[in-house]
């Protein structure tokens, strides 16, 4: 069901939109894949625990102000069945959280780059970001080669700030502020409008 409010971002090739009640198989599908979650902040989830989850980003997306964007990435060619998702957090004034995740079978077709450059837009256009960062397992070289490639700044190395997968581990600190965002790091998702 589409309401006035659902937030749609639309890029060349993909199609973002909030999580919906029906989209457990899709949801479930993602988070409890050992090769995606293996470089996530958190383990695989159970079908209880995606269904949980699910459960708390349809009500986050319906909270006003609305401070989380966890969007269900579709492929515009296709049909409504999520291929990954994309975050974008409001942490602190002004300042948001980036995370992305493509299903295995989807990696190196530039997805990734192509959501994350939509939620970029959304926080330095409508939202009026001024900041926005990721935080990425050292060992995680694709999503790395996304964070630069859309212009992401090295800033640090957080010590042991996750614990994941029955470990401790460091997360380099990328980020982008609003005065360096421009589109041609996004090429390919030169495309992006934003519904409402
Ligand atoms: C990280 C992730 C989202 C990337 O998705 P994707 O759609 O394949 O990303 P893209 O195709 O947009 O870009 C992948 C980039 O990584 C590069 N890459 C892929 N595997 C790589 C590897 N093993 N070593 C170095 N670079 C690699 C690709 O060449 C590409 O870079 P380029 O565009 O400069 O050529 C995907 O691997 C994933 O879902 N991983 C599990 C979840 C996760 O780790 N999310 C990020 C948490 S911080």
């Amino acid at each position: 069901m589409t309401t006035d409010d659902e937030m749609v971002l639309t890029t060349r090739r993909l199609r973002l939109r909030d999580f919906r009640d029906d989209d457990i198989d899709g949801l479930y599908a993602l988070v409890s894949d050992d090769r995606l979650t293996r470089t996530l902040a958190f383990d695989s989830l159970d079908r209880v625990r995606a269904a949980g989850m699910l459960r708390t980003v349809v009500a986050q997306a319906a909270d006003r102000p609305r401070v989380e964007y966890y969007l269900a990435i579709t492929l515009r060619d296709g049909d409504d069945v999520p291929i990954g998702f994309a975050r974008l957090g409001l942490a602190d004034v002004r300042a948001g959280k980036l995370g992305y995740l493509i299903a295995a079978e989807h990696w190196n077709h530039g997805y990734a780059t192509e959501a994350a450059a939509a939620l970029l837009d959304l926080a330095f256009g409508p939202l009026g970001l001024h900041r926005v960062s990721a935080a990425i397992g050292p060992d995680n070289a694709a999503s790395i080669a996304v964070a630069e490639r859309l212009g992401l700044v090295r800033e640090g190395r957080m010590r042991e700030n996750v614990f994941t997968n029955g470990a401790w581990r460091d997360s380099l600190l990328y980020a982008v502020l609003a005065a360096e965002w421009s589109r041609p790091h996004a090429a390919s998702a030169k495309t992006t409008t934003l519904s409402r």
